[in-house]
């Protein structure tokens, strides 16, 4: 693979020629594409548009979602415990920055070497989507009256989020480099290792302890409006992740020289690392069990949505026998689900439908 038709991630133009071959399907390779960029079709891979036609048609905006009582309950003295109120805080501080990390790696680095029309289309979907995470962060922080700085630099200065975005952040500065392309074996792994390191660990695991703690908040009808921006964004969460995962085995079975032996143990030690790194997470942010929830069922929790991640891109389970304490999360994740879940208003969830033409 030169140089030039690696550039080819970024423009394309090296296939724009009078008389150029028209793209064959077998050509829209997932890495190191040599086929025309700028055409969408024909589709290769029809579950990427799929994902991108099922994403837009959840569309949802986060001023959309009433915050009043949350601020009544907030700014009540005695409406939260000083143990809610930090796991309030400290979500906030970790979630308000991680979209923007996801993002950033997602336009800055993966965009860049993930050559595949149909793929980009769903990552130019995501990218939006993360936009909207963001968002939604900072119009709880914003209609709450937070401190901001203090939120906005809690990835700097409290220590179990400050390793979480810091453990990710080696993964895909290297990528986002101009002079960086894939096409070599040791290469391509380097954007494989980025496509685990964010898919499958940072959105797969670091993002479950706060969603489960704040739904469950909602659940106890406590930060209803709160807990709501977060329901709609685990939703599109596994949605990022399921891509993910289909992106991860695709390049697998497009290049399994890549999926080494020793190259499968090190994507076991990052998983067993986001474990260990969550944990500690859940024990900073509640540091006492409170709403039926403890930093022991997160263990538990944690290993086995580890079991699931694994499997999911065919590495061997490494916590056997780990249950699920929060069997009410998969609930949660339903993409069909029309009403919210927390009854404070019915949402006309599907937008973006087909229109018909046939009378
Ligand atoms: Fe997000
Ligand atoms: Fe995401």
């Amino acid at each position: 693979m030169t140089a030039a038709s690696n550039l080819g991630g970024i423009t394309g133009l090296e296939s724009l020629e009078m008389g150029a071959a028209r793209v064959q399907v077998d050509d829209k390779k997932i890495i190191n594409c040599r086929a025309d960029l700028n055409q969408l079709v024909p589709f290769k891979y029809k579950w990427a548009w799929q994902k991108y036609l099922d994403a837009c048609a959840n569309h949802w905006m986060p001023n959309e979602i009433n915050m009043a009582a949350d601020v009544a309950l907030w700014k009540d003295m005695n409406g939260l415990t000083e143990d809610e109120r930090l796991i309030i805080k400290r979500n906030l501080g970790f979630f308000s920055t991680a979209d923007s990390l996801v993002a950033n790696n997602l336009v800055l680095a993966v965009y860049r070497h993930i050559t595949n029309p149909e793929c980009r289309q769903y990552l130019l979907r995501q990218a939006f989507e993360e936009a909207l995470h963001t968002h939604a962060y900072q119009y709880v922080i914003e209609s709450l009256g937070m401190d901001e700085a203090e939120v906005f630099n809690m990835y700097r200065e409290v220590p179990s989020v400050a390793r979480k975005a810091a453990w990710s952040l080696k993964y895909t500065q290297s990528l986002g480099d101009p002079n960086f392309h894939t096409g070599t074996p040791e290469n391509d792994r380097r954007l494989l290792r980025d496509l685990i390191a964010f898919y499958v660990i940072f959105e797969g695991i670091f993002f479950y302890v706060g969603f489960t703690q704040v739904l469950s908040m909602g659940r106890r009808n406590k930060m209803t409006g709160t807990a709501e921006q977060f329901q709609y964004i685990l939703r599109d969460e596994s949605m990022h992740l399921n891509f993910g995962i289909d992106v991860i085995n695709q390049i697998k079975i497009e290049n399994p020289h890549l999926w080494t032996d020793e190259f499968k143990q090190e994507a076991i030690d990052m998983i067993r690392e986001g474990v260990e790194l969550e944990y500690t997470y859940a024990v900073d942010t509640m540091p006492r069990g409170i709403l039926g929830l403890n930093a022991e069922m997160f263990r538990e929790y944690l290993q086995f949505i580890a079991n699931r991640r694994c499997a999911q891109i065919g590495l061997a389970q490494q916590f056997p026998g780990a249950a699920n304490p929060f069997p009410w999360m998969s609930e949660i994740m339903d993409l069909k689900k029309e009403k919210n879940f927390f009854e404070t208003r019915v949402i006309e969830y599907q937008t973006g439908g087909a229109l018909s033409w046939d009378e």
